[in-house]
């Protein structure tokens, strides 16, 4: 049965800093294009996130920059809610953590699995600075990773190989903040028993439709599950909701992804719960490859423990890296793109068409300046543009500039169209399964079939004929537009306009173009990129 409805998720950004290239690469371009397309195909969706404001990634990073914690991330939420709407995401809502409905709901999460039996109180040995007087976790914290021996593995997680610990597994841990080595002390902590859901866990996940390296990854991390702490001691988070835990609040990655549910309490407080404790939804989780753990398995875990009912999800369509000209990105380093700039510099539809073109599905991709500069002037002018600009130029100057019935279709004229509904449809079928490669791919395929037909008419030797070539062409163009409009909504909405449609592009499925039907003059979709901008941009 088809689901009733769909629930779509990207990772909350830490509102530690402007937003990461590869992220948008990765995780929201994907997750923006995906929920522009099933609201095409009439579906109910709900598209959420928000800034991930609690935890040590922040503390830290603020401390840094000697500001409060809340300064901090007021200032960082603010500009990356405006990242977004510049790069036109499509968020239902976006919001952050926190909010007073957040802290509600991640205290009940905590109540509830502690009545549930799945959360313990343990005295237990965390690490502690004595220079500072003070506990020290997670990104505060450095040291070797127990799996893969990486040196520079964080108090909670590697970011070498993915591994998720407690900081006490760490081999030579130090802070992060001076390099001194770290003793142990022992405090008094929560813990959720992620280990009594093993079997659970992998019954659940055994018919998971997901990449093999995201499934066998997550299968093997199943396998080692441990006790682990969900409570922190600091002044900045969610306080434990107990009377006996002054200076405790909630570990950041416990109460991060409770914060999909609250803020789609805060979005719509009655339809909330349609969509978390409704096995007819379908929840997709886009995560960066770093976020798998918790998507795969901790949260799901929690989501088990609370026995509401709760969604667990369904497809987790976890992407790699984009790596920058050969290289990672590295912001201490200087390799990296100043967001800022760049959308300044180019329209967010050249930009989206590009990092879809190049997302980091299978494997690690790479943006290069060179490769942008190419898919915009050769696919997106050379071929989209061309065709679009041609047909339409070609009506307004010698079929005046009305959509034209066609005559008999000839073998040909039949091909063509058939060929093009053939392509819409693989388009579909690369979107729904989460290709943005493939789409973008298939896109350029009907615009170039577009040209070649164009080409082939020769429409400017006979105008009767041209009626029909040109009725053919337009209607391979209402199909661009259509397919397109997940990717580059602006100039797909521009061109459904040019195609003399008064009301914006929503459908998937849509009557053909209808002749007799008056056309505005022509304008140019996408703009060249020059040799100069590019220069200015790198
Ligand atoms: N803030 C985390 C990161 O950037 C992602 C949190 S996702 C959530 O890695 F599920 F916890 F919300
Ligand atoms: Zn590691």
């Amino acid at each position: 049965m088809p689901p009733k409805r769909y629930l779509v998720t990207a990772a909350l950004p830490y509102a530690n800093g402007p937003l990461h290239f590869g992220h948008i690469a990765g995780c929201y371009l994907p997750a923006d294009c995906y929920s522009r397309f099933l609201r095409q195909n009439g579906e109910d969706v709900f598209f959420v996130s928000g800034s991930d404001e609690y935890g040590v990634a922040i503390t830290l990073s603020a401390e840094q920059a000697g500001r409060s914690p809340k300064e901090h991330v007021d200032h960082f939420h603010a500009i990356n809610k405006a990242f977004f709407e510049t790069l036109k995401i499509s968020f239902d809502h976006y919001s952050r953590t926190t909010i007073d409905i957040h802290t509600k709901t991640a205290q009940e999460f905590f109540t509830t699995l502690l009545n549930n039996g799945w959360v313990e109180e343990q005295m237990s040995d965390q690490l502690y600075s004595e220079a500072d007087g003070r506990f020290l976790a997670d990104r505060y914290v450095e040291g070797t990773c127990p799996k893969c021996g990486f040196d520079k593995a964080r108090g909670d997680e590697c970011t070498s190989c993915g591994a998720s610990y407690e900081a006490t597994d760490l081999k030579n841990p130090k802070s992060k903040l001076t390099g001194a080595p770290l003793n142990t002390k022992a405090t008094k902590h929560w813990f959720l028993r992620f280990d009594k859901f093993k079997d659970q866990l992998i019954q659940w996940i055994q018919d998971k439709p997901w990449k093999a390296n995201v499934k066998s990854f997550a299968k093997h991390y199943i396998d080692e599950l441990k006790p682990r702490a969900i409570t922190r001691d600091s002044n900045w988070g969610i306080p434990v909701p107990l009377d006996h835990a002054e200076g405790k609040v909630l570990y950041v990655w416990f109460d991060a992804p409770i914060g999909y549910i609250s803020m789609t309490k805060e979005w719509d407080e009655n339809r909330w719960s349609d969509f978390w404790q409704n096995s007819d939804t379908q929840l997709t989780h886009f995560v960066g490859k770093d976020n798998i753990p918790f998507h795969a398995i901790f949260f799901p875990a929690m989501l088990m423990g609370m026995d509401q009912n709760y969604k667990l999800v369904d497809d987790l369509p976890a992407n790699e890296f984009l790596q920058y000209e050969g290289k990672q990105f590295s912001k201490s380093a200087g390799h990296t793109i100043d967001l800022e700039r760049f959308f300044k510099q180019f329209t967010p539809d050249q930009i989206r068409y590009v990092l879809a073109a190049n997302a980091p599905e299978t494997q690690d991709a790479d943006f290069s300046w060179d490769d942008f500069q190419t898919r915009c002037n050769s696919e997106l002018v050379g071929k989209f543009g061309n065709f679009a600009n041609r047909s339409l130029v070609f009506i307004q100057r010698k079929l005046d500039a009305v959509i034209p019935a066609h005559g008999d279709l000839t073998p040909d004229d039949q091909d063509f169209l058939d060929r093009c509904r053939e392509l819409k449809e693989q388009i579909h079928a690369a979107y729904s399964g989460y290709s943005l490669r493939k789409a973008t791919q298939l896109i350029m395929e009907l615009a170039q079939i577009g040209n070649i037909y164009f080409d082939h008419k020769k429409p400017w030797k006979d105008l009767e004929g041209a009626k029909t070539t040109l009725y053919c062409c337009l209607q391979c163009l209402q199909d661009l537009a259509i397919a397109a409009a997940p990717i580059i909504p602006t100039s797909a909405g521009k061109l459904w306009a040019l195609l003399g449609y008064a009301t914006p592009l929503t459908t998937w499925n849509h009557d053909p173009i209808l002749a007799g039907q008056p056309l505005p003059t022509p304008e140019i979709l996408f703009a060249k990129v020059e040799d100069d901008q590019i220069q200015a941009a790198k």
